[in-house]
């Protein structure tokens, strides 16, 4: 059966580990946005990657709303975020969000992995920066031993006016592995 690499990513990274994935795979790499859940039949590896906003991820939709078409495949889901997943109590805190968030049918049939990506001020609309205002003002009015790592990387990513860029392949190398072994188990 086929692997696609599904993605949704409003500024770049997911896109770009999307295809990084997707050629280390040799797989199908769609955008979110082009796929129609009968697509979503033809696969029976199925890697999504999504952008983190608010702790939710980007197009997850696309499987939440067919679960009855993805139940039985093998699932991948990937996030991006500023977040910096080096920390185990950061992933922790995302994984239980997720949790929260996701259907439990769909979030026990995942396998979870987490990339950072960056901040992209000069790309950013409107809405996200009024947003990240609003969100830097309240970390500034904090005192500096309460702000984590991902805090200090968007003040300084926000404050200053300066893009910031995590991405990093190397990162995939886990993900790369599971699926090929999934791969072979079909
Ligand atoms: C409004 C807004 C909310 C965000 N919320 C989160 C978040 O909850 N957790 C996180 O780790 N990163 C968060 N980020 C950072 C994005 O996830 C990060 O820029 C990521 O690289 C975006 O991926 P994309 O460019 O593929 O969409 C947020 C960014 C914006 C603009």
């Amino acid at each position: 059966m086929k692997t696609a690499v599904i993605y949704a990513s409003r500024y770049g990274s997911t896109e770009k580990y999307a295809k990084w994935i997707a050629e280390e795979l040799g797989a199908n790499l769609l955008p979110a946005g082009d796929v129609s859940p009968a697509d979503l039949d033809g696969y029976g590896v199925i890697v999504y990657g999504g952008g983190l906003y608010a702790g939710r991820v980007n197009g997850i939709s696309l499987l939440t709303k067919n679960l009855g078409r993805v139940g039985d495949k093998k699932l991948f889901l990937f996030t991006v975020g500023l977040i910096d997943v080096s920390i185990p109590k950061n992933v922790e805190t995302l994984q239980s969000g997720l949790k929260k968030t996701l259907p439990p049918a769909l979030y026990e049939k995942l396998r979870l992995y987490h990339f950072r990506g960056g901040m992209y001020l000069s790309k950013m609309g409107f809405f996200h920066r009024l947003v990240m205002k609003i969100m830097t003002n309240m970390l500034r009015k904090q005192p500096e031993s309460a702000l984590s790592e991902s805090d200090r990387a968007m003040l300084n990513s926000f404050g200053f006016g300066q893009d910031v860029d995590f991405t990093d392949r190397a990162a995939i190398g886990p993900l790369v592995a599971d699926v090929k072994a999934a791969q072979s188990a079909l």
